[in-house]
């Protein structure tokens, strides 16, 4: 079959960027890597581009085609073929370009350093061995252990896009897996760093991450997570803590959420100051509520129930979670005798 594909250019030595057409003929199973491995070998061998495994393992070829971050060795092209389309391959969003599709890493990598990526045993020797967990621990945190690091969520973040420093799906999905991880001893000291300024509460939960993820990861249930483990560890100093509280309390007295309660119980009376000019402009617009007389849903139990249902389950992983580790006895004689 013919691919046609118009590819971003960038030239780092002249600082130039064009787009460029190329048109190849590839076999029908090709995907969108063997496409460029056509181009660069038949037609302009200075088109550079990542790439190592060619089967979704290492996270090498991560890209854009027409503005959502692929793989391009899982993307196969016959459906674009066969829709007569002529995609744009670009490099991924929210990191800097060096060369044509290769972005810089070393912002990503930052973030994952950020977050403490390795088990805190807290000292701890295990007794025999090593540490044993059962599967359903093991389960626990096998979602986010698929991240194959490609960057394909952090390309598409747009909490990242307007904060560079936000910590971002990749780091934060990571921080979950040892948030979750019955052998971690990091704590309160772990979550610290994730409830600080540009930590879990900077999301905008706009799910593109979840969309965009080809591993199945899903970077920002990943973070609800994480700012549950916070939550749950009384940790609401921070204004997206704060936020978290006040929503749940506005939905479970009203059924909606109470915008005149919102601003001051999430900033503070002081910082909710600043916001009247704000507030009389949309009360002048008719879109603030008498905050004397907050109205109710019709269905408010329904909505208690669900707020009772969530709680229940979220009671449920608490409980998981403190159950802590299956380790071996500290004695190695009765070891032994269990085994
Ligand atoms: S859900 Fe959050 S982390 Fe995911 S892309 Fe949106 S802002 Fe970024
Ligand atoms: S979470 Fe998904 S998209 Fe993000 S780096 Fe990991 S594998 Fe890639
Ligand atoms: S080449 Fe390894 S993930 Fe695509």
């Amino acid at each position: 079959m013919q691919v046609t594909l118009k590819i971003e250019r960038y030239n780092p030595e002249s600082d130039e960027s064009r787009q460029e057409t190329f048109t190849v003929d590839v076999v029908e199973e090709a995907t969108l890597l063997d496409v460029l491995d056509v181009i660069k070998d038949e037609v302009d061998g200075s088109l550079t581009y990542r790439k190592s495994c060619r089967m979704a393992v290492c996270g090498s070829c991560g890209m854009r085609m027409d503005g959502a971050a692929v793989l391009a060795c899982k993307t196969p092209m016959r459906p674009v073929v066969e829709a007569g389309e002529v995609p744009v391959i670009s490099p991924m969003g929210n990191l800097p370009v060096l060369k044509d599709l290769v972005v810089d890493m070393e912002p990503f990598w930052a973030k994952f350093r950020a977050i403490k990526p390795y088990l805190d045993d807290g000292g701890e020797e295990p007794p025999v061995k090593e540490w044993r967990i059962q599967q359903e621990e093991l389960d626990r945190v096998m979602t986010e252990a698929l991240c194959i690091q490609c960057g394909c969520c952090v390309s598409e973040c747009n909490s990242m896009e307007a904060d560079p420093d936000f910590l971002g799906p990749a780091a934060l999905a990571k921080a979950a897996r040892f948030v979750n991880d019955v052998r971690d001893r990091g704590g309160k000291s772990r979550l610290e760093i994730y409830n600080g300024p540009h930590g879990v509460w900077d999301c905008t939960r706009c799910y593109f991450c979840n969309q965009r993820c080809p591993k199945g990861v899903h970077p920002r249930d990943a973070i609800a997570k994480v700012g549950a483990a916070i939550y749950q560890e009384g940790m609401h100093s921070d204004g997206g803590a704060r936020h978290a509280k006040v929503f749940v309390k506005s939905t479970h007295q009203t059924g909606y959420l109470l915008e005149t309660h919102l601003v001051p119980e999430t900033v503070g009376a002081v910082n909710a100051i600043k916001e009247i000019p704000f507030a009389l402009r949309l009360a002048r617009a008719g879109k603030v509520p008498n905050p004397l007389k907050p109205h109710k849903a019709k269905k408010l139990d329904e909505v208690r129930k669900l707020n009772k249902l969530i709680e229940s389950q979220e009671q449920a992983t608490l409980e998981a979670a403190n159950a802590g580790p299956t380790r071996p006895p500290a004695d190695p004689a009765q070891a032994k005798e269990s085994e």
